[in-house]
């Protein structure tokens, strides 16, 4: 049993829990005329509504004592004061230096974080700068006009939500591409219209020993040499951001061409530094500078605002109820904006690869439910698909609805039918319809008493489905910095409590391990008598059939 659960909070919303299940929102709106405002935070730019959840004071009040009994304060205050609290990797986590939320004077190992952060702004911001005014040119004399980035996971998800997001703010001075997959078919698409001779590379890997990042590099290297037939040329249309710049170089990237990042930055969070120059160079460093002060708010509130009022901790106390405590195994995000449509992906890595496990950071068993998987899509168009599932299955999935006051790119009359969908949905989740309500619809209708006793049962919805609204004014640089880094500091609240090191990923390495062997194996067509006879086999079948 962990600590966790032996304190008077946890026990307390255990029982507390039990009691709850046999409630119904709908009862609990009925009873209090003051719910919405008891549960909503409005923050400059961007509102919390969490009073759909299956929560009252009772239930807010003892997520808030376990917070208190999990020491979250003094947690909060060691990440930003540059504690390493990444236990397992013996690292600081400071994700929230890259946007300035941090002491000036703040020092690790030696090192002070404000200098080497500005440092690096500034190399990117002259990098953009002679980009986008055409000074930096290609090895044949011509100004760039499209960047790849090359990177996974954290190297790629953050900046490519965040360029999709912004696209609107785009002048379009440069285009954009990502590449992340190993499977050749993405970077041969996207290099195919290409001209070399205008193209700018960003290798982006904080080890820079990621094997599929590597293989595509290397791709794009043979792809401008071939073409230039210059090895120098790798100099003017090759940058890397690294935490590993001895790496880049043997890689052939040059010393001046290589932008730093830290070990004190988790992939993860990461877009925030250089991994975050492909959005710079197509919105321009302004605007890169807004999504950051956008980041920097959230943090400001996240550090000085009472728990009972703080958005990112109210959002993972709401999380960790409806999951370790009601047993909900999923979450859905479900954005209404179509900006937003790469969110569900970037938030899927942001917290099942910090909160996914199954040991507290003493390395002890976890035996309650810790994070649910995380999981969606745009909003509309999971209504004409998944929504079914979401009303009417036996699987309770809270849900997080994301919406805009104004969209970025009005078109008439579409705005007002979104929105109005995005409301109907939380609140037919909640309210439901029983089956005398179905009845009595039907017979309004004139429905036969057969047809309606074959129907009714499918009609009812039981509704009592939790859902968060977060409403933004609209989706710009710095509301959308606000929002990334909320659910950033929602993930590491939620570590706390469940007792959790949020900021190791040794989860993804076992596979990685057994892949380089296997590769191997393929390449020389002798397989190893390690395999179980499922994978041999189908290694066997593979080769066999080439
Ligand atoms: O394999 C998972 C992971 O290590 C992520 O944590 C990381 O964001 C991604 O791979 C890419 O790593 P890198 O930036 O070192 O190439």
């Amino acid at each position: 049993m962990s600590s966790r659960q032996l304190l008077p909070s946890w026990k307390k919303l255990v029982s507390h829990a039990q009691e709850m299940k046999s409630q119904h929102m709908n009862d609990l709106f009925s009873t209090d005329k003051n719910r919405y405002e008891k549960f909503s935070i409005e923050l400059p730019n961007m509102l919390l509504d969490y009073s759909k959840n299956l929560i009252n004071s009772e239930t807010k009040q003892s997520l808030l004592q376990l917070a208190k009994e999990c020491d979250l304060e003094a947690w909060r205050e060691k990440m930003f004061n540059g504690e390493k609290i990444n236990k397992t990797e013996d690292r600081a986590v400071l994700h929230s230096a890259l946007r300035g939320s941090v002491d000036e004077q703040l020092t690790v190992d030696g090192e002070n974080i404000h200098q080497q952060v500005n440092q690096q702004l500034d190399k990117m911001s002259a990098f953009v700068g002679k980009v986008r005014q055409g000074h930096w040119l290609g090895y044949s004399g011509k100004r760039i006009t499209n960047i790849v980035n090359i990177g996974v996971g954290g190297s790629n998800l953050g900046p490519q939500m965040v360029t999709e997001a912004l696209k609107q703010y785009s002048d379009d001075c440069v285009k954009v591409h990502y590449v992340s997959n190993v499977d050749g078919a993405q970077i041969a698409d996207i290099l195919r219209p290409l001209e070399p001779e205008k193209v700018l590379f960003i290798v982006s890997s904080k080890t820079f020993t990621t094997t599929e990042t590597m293989t595509n590099a290397k791709t794009a290297i043979n792809w401008l040499t071939a073409a230039s037939f210059d090895d120098k040329a790798v100099a003017k249309h090759f940058v890397a951001v690294t935490a590993n710049p001895v790496n880049a170089m043997s890689f052939g990237i040059q010393e001046d061409n290589i932008f730093d990042m830290w070990d004190w930055v988790g992939g993860r969070f990461s877009l925030w530094s250089a991994i975050g120059l492909a959005i710079a160079l197509d919105l321009g460093f302004d605007k890169f500078k807004q999504l950051l002060a956008g980041a920097k708010a959230m943090d400001k509130h996240f550090r000085d605002a009472p728990l009972e009022n703080n958005m990112p901790v109210i959002m993972a106390l709401v999380s960790v109820w409806n999951t370790t405590f009601l047993g909900a195994k999923s979450q859905a995000i479900l954005p209404y904006d179509q900006t937003l449509h790469m969110l569900a992906a970037y938030l899927q890595q942001a917290e099942m690869e910090s909160n996914g496990k199954s040991v507290t950071w003493d390395g002890e068993e976890i035996d309650y439910p810790t994070v649910p998987s995380i999981w969606g899509e745009l909003g509309i168009n999971g209504q004409h698909a998944f929504y079914q599932y979401l009303h009417q299955s036996n699987n309770i999935v809270p849900a997080d609805f994301i919406g805009s006051v104004a969209s970025v790119t009005p078109v008439k009359g579409h705005h007002e039918t979104l929105m109005a969908n995005f409301f109907a949905q939380t609140q037919a989740l909640m309210t439901g319809v029983d089956e005398q309500q179905v009845r009595e619809d039907l017979r309004a209708k004139g429905r036969t008493a057969d047809y309606i006793n074959k129907v009714a049962p499918h009609k009812v919805h039981k509704g009592n489905r939790p859902t968060n609204t977060l409403l933004l004014k609209r989706i710009d640089p710095h509301n959308l910095g606000q929002l990334i880094a909320l659910y950033e500091q929602k993930i590491f609240v939620q570590g706390i409590i469940l007792q959790i090191c949020s900021f190791d990923q040794w989860g993804v390495e076992l596979g990685k391990g057994l892949a380089a062997n296997i590769q191997q194996e393929l390449e020389s067509h002798k397989l190893s008598n390690n395999h179980d006879c499922s994978t041999r086999q189908l290694m066997n079948y593979y080769l066999a059939a080439q």
